[in-house]
């Protein structure tokens, strides 16, 4: 694929949100922190960009910033202790965090919005174009979107979103996109964005592809932003700014999409949260033979007890007895 435009270099990762999707767990934790089997949701993501060679990290925080910067910082006790125990496994698994690239930290004081989150980027950003991975959307590590999506932003210039065909009937639940072809039969996942809408009334969609949470951009992105007013949920939205640069390409050159059809966690939403956990257990080398097989076992009994069997013992259920919890004699 001819190179045409700079690739961008740095990436910036929103976490600043509040994620009342998540309370309580989130009343004193990011939900960016809460964990996907043993590791945080957001370190899965900044290895993500790491992985993709963006290796300058700006991560947006909020009010529990804490927690976010001491887990990609040095923890010199708690090695030194793993390191007198002579525990190389966790000692590796604990330095992890700490060696992946340069983190930098920008603190928006009020959680004004997705759009508001990205603007406060700009003094680190600059001119130059650059990758924003939403800090609670995780992408499986085999499915290489962000690589793809920096590749077509390479080739095009403006800025590229992603893509994800969802039911029409849960369309008003995300971002939704108006598309036409790109003109590129080579590039048949590429597709040219005519228009964006956040969050449309139900029926109103103008398709059944919705804004996942990888995006790179124009540095004009941010001359947008700043004159954007609230939208939904009166909150700043990236969406709305898009919206403005894909109907006028003379801002900041064409919105393009790449259509995503491979593996996404949404882990601020419980229920994908859950099946972020199981899933990515079940593949673990090291946990997954043994949670399976009880995982097999658990949906088995669970099937069994919905249809009224009795569950467990294989002793018949016994009904109509008083039982007393925790009683003193
Ligand atoms: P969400 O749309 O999931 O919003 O943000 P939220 O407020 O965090 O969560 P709910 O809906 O209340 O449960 C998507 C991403 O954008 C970040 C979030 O941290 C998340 O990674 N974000 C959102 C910010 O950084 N700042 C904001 O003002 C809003």
């Amino acid at each position: 694929m001819p190179a045409t435009f700079p690739r961008a270099r740095k990436a910036v990762i929103p976490a600043a949100g509040l994620g009342t999707r998540f309370l309580p767990a989130t009343k004193a934790t990011p939900k960016e922190m809460l964990p996907v089997v043993d590791k945080p949701a957001i370190q899965y993501v900044v290895e993500e960009a790491t992985d993709s060679g963006l290796d300058d990290v700006l991560m947006v925080t909020g009010r529990n910033k804490r927690a976010l910067e001491d887990h990609f910082d040095r923890a010199y006790e708690l090695e030194q202790l793993l390191e007198l125990k002579g525990d190389k496994e966790k000692l590796l698994r604990v330095r992890a965090s700490s060696e992946l690239g340069t983190v930098h930290y920008v603190r928006q004081g009020n959680p004004r919005g997705l759009g508001h989150a990205v603007l406060c980027a700009e003094p680190h950003v600059g001119d130059q174009p650059f990758a924003v991975l939403l800090g609670d959307d995780l992408i499986d590590a085999r499915d290489r979107l962000l690589t793809r999506m920096l590749d077509i932003q390479q080739r095009y210039g403006g800025s590229v979103v992603a893509l994800m065909e969802v039911d029409p009937d849960r369309a008003h639940l995300y971002g939704c996109a108006a598309v036409r072809p790109a003109g590129d039969a080579e590039q048949d996942d590429v597709l040219r964005v005519t228009d964006l809408v956040e969050k449309p009334e139900p029926g109103t969609a103008p398709s059944n592809l919705a804004v996942i949470g990888r995006y790179v951009l124009a540095p004009e992105v941010f001359d947008v932003l700043r004159r954007t007013p609230p939208g939904r949920g009166g909150e700043i939205q990236l969406t709305d700014a898009l919206r403005e640069l894909a109907a006028d390409p003379s801002l900041g050159g064409p919105v393009h999409a790449v259509v995503f059809r491979g593996r996404r966690y949404d882990t601020g939403d419980r229920g994908e949260y859950l099946r972020a956990v199981v899933r990515l257990a079940c593949e673990r080398e090291d946990l997954g033979p043994d949670f399976r097989a009880w995982l097999a076992d658990f949906v088995a009994s669970d099937a069994a007890a919905t249809n009224g069997a009795p569950v467990g013992t294989g002793e018949p259920i016994r009904t109509g007895e008083p039982v007393t919890v925790g009683q003193r004699a």
